[in-house]
């Protein structure tokens, strides 16, 4: 405990070592490709990589300690610096090694991927070089080498644990674990001068992701301000000519069109039948428009005035991007000035039942976003651009938000609905086919300030509905009433913690300030449920959804803010 009741970064670190069963949180460091997994009584080492799987990336099959009786020794406990086999301690030395001693009697085995063993005696201690294409080249230590890697790992993950946001005494314990996942996912990006990018996950996405690094730095800006403008720079670093944002910043460029698509994606599409696996021409990937608002919530903690200047211009060149239309190569693609999604993966929500039919897709979220962006923009213009214009935007966000509601509204069903592709020219009636799908992508026009009365009341009952959205461990991302509800399939079901977030604001502006706060009780109290920040929840369980991955970044950062928010 610190001087004023709050925990110690010491007291931290162990509350996050409780969570790393070295099955869903590996044992990394930050910035270290390496991840040490449980195997048997021991472990086993695998690298991380853009696009590759971790079965593809693995470097130590098995690493086992013995005693110098030959008893094999079991992992006891594990903290955010070592791996402890008892007597013998496991952590790193530097980036690209490990570091194994404590006990000179105690020996070591270890099995290659090749096939290859061999076994070696600790001694005074070892060092295990491990690289991808390298295999392990272990070599013997002075005995002060181990003491000084475990003390130096200890002291980086305690400067780490410094700046964890101190909450309240029921979140503090898994806001440590969702700490120590944003820390642990952190890479660098030789190709951008050892740029930091916390990774949506080391085990399964290792890349910048346009919108979970926003999910991201709002999380981040609680503990490190610096770290979380950092992530936003990377994602706003390299807009294509015409102001469109990539999708994705990688180590080796940009996933910015379906033509970067790695071919195991367009397999992945090919097999769920996608209209959009092999599109004639490219189509730009990118996500949804909430730039502005991570950019302002990240300068809430910490003003940087010349900084979001250079970041916001980039912000209104994708707003408008969006706007523009197919002879820009935009997103408005029947130019009827309310824009479309040209590819699943640009919504964010890639496999939503919204996007089994025919592409580009009219839908209500992009719609809501798009309204909020330029009234964000225009906010942030007025402090941090004085000789920007306005106006323009608030008289496009007045636009957008008519033609959603001209548009998208179904006032028979009461509720949202997206359209499939049409031709613009809405007189003639060629509007788009009506995409019934009852999803979560319906709710967040609950963001637009302003919308009409019958439409947010619509959405309250939606979400009030323990037939469609009020399940019993949250907010799933499709309606338990819609025939294509799945509690498992990615975003056909399962309650992701970024789409609750954005429907508490969404109450929030609503002007529920209560039922807001439930949604964020709710919420955390899902993540501590299922055992830490997972990507994606079965909403019948509360547990995590068989195929998600774990220690997931946008989760763990917004447990973070959310827990931030319910402790004031
Ligand atoms: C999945 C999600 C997408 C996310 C990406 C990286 O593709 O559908 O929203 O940005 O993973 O986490």
């Amino acid at each position: 405990m610190t001087d004023d009741g709050a925990p110690s970064a010491a007291e931290l670190a162990l509350a996050a070592g409780g969570h790393l069963d070295l099955v869903t949180a590996p044992f990394t460091m930050p910035r270290s490709r390496l991840l040490v997994f449980r195997e048997g009584d021991g472990v086993r080492v695998h690298t991380s990589e853009y696009e590759r799987g971790l079965d593809e990336c693995r470097v130590l099959d098995a690493l086992e300690v013995l005693d110098g009786a030959g008893r094999v020794l079991p992992v006891v406990d594990v903290q955010p610096h070592r791996i402890s086999f008892g007597s013998v301690t496991l952590t790193f030395d530097g980036l690209r090694a490990l570091s194994i001693g404590g006990d000179p009697s105690a020996s070591m085995l270890l099995a290659l991927p090749d096939g290859a063993e061999s076994r070696h005696a600790i001694g005074p201690g070892l060092r295990i070089d491990v690289a991808a294409d390298r295999g392990a080249l272990v070599s013997a230590q002075p005995a002060p080498a181990h003491e000084y890697a475990l003390a130096a790992l200890e002291r980086e993950w305690g400067a780490w644990f410094d700046r964890c946001p101190r909450v309240r005494e029921d979140l503090q314990d898994m806001a440590a674990f969702c700490w120590w996942v944003l820390g642990a996912n952190i890479v660098e990006l030789p190709a951008l001068e050892g740029a930091r990018a916390i990774v949506p996950s080391k085990i399964g996405y290792v890349g910048l992701w346009q919108w979970d690094a926003y999910f991201i730095a709002v999380g981040l800006r609680h503990g490190d301000p610096e770290l979380a403008r950092e992530q936003l720079e990377l994602a706003f670093r390299f807009p294509r000519e015409n102001g469109q944002l990539p999708d994705v910043v990688h180590e080796q460029g940009v996933l910015a069109t379906s033509d970067d698509l790695p071919e195991s994606d367009r397999a992945t599409l090919r097999r769920a039948g996608s209209q959009v696996a092999d599109p004639s021409a490219p189509v730009p990937l990118t996500k949804p428009p909430l730039a502005a608002w991570a950019l302002r919530k990240v300068l809430e903690a910490e003003d940087a005035p010349e900084w979001a200047a250079d970041q916001l211009e980039r912000v209104i060149r994708s707003q408008d991007w969006w706007f523009a239309g197919p002879e820009r190569n935009g997103s408005d693609l029947d130019r009827d000035g309310l824009p479309e999604y040209g590819h699943p993966y640009s919504s964010g929500l890639d496999d939503s039942p919204v996007f089994d039919g025919p592409i580009p897709t009219t839908a209500p979220d992009l719609a809501a976003y798009l309204v909020q962006q330029d009234r964000e923009i225009a906010a942030l213009a007025a402090r941090y651009l004085p000789c920007h214009d306005t106006a323009p935007h608030l008289a496009r966000a007045e636009r957008t938000a008519a033609l959603l509601m001209e548009r998208l509204w179904d006032p028979a069903e009461r509720r949202f609905i997206a359209r499939g592709p049409g031709s613009g020219d809405h007189a003639s009636g060629h509007d788009g086919e009506r995409i019934a799908s009852d999803t979560v992508v319906g709710l967040m026009p609950l963001r637009v300030e302003g919308l009409p009365q019958d439409a947010r009341a619509a959405l309250l009952a939606a979400i009030d509905d323990p037939e469609r959205y009020a399940l019993e461990w949250g907010l799933p991302t499709v309606s338990a009433s819609d025939p294509d509800f799945s509690p498992e399939r990615m975003w056909r079901g399962p309650i992701w913690i970024n789409t609750s977030a954005l429907i508490a604001e969404g109450l929030d502006t609503a002007g529920q300030p209560e039922r807001a706060r439930a949604l964020r009780e709710q919420t955390v109290r899902l993540v501590i449920h299922g055992g830490g920040p997972h990507e994606y929840f079965n909403p019948r369980t509360g547990l995590k959804a068989e195929r998600a991955t774990t220690a997931f970044a946008w989760s763990a950062a917004l447990f973070l803010d959310l827990a931030v928010e319910l402790s004031r």
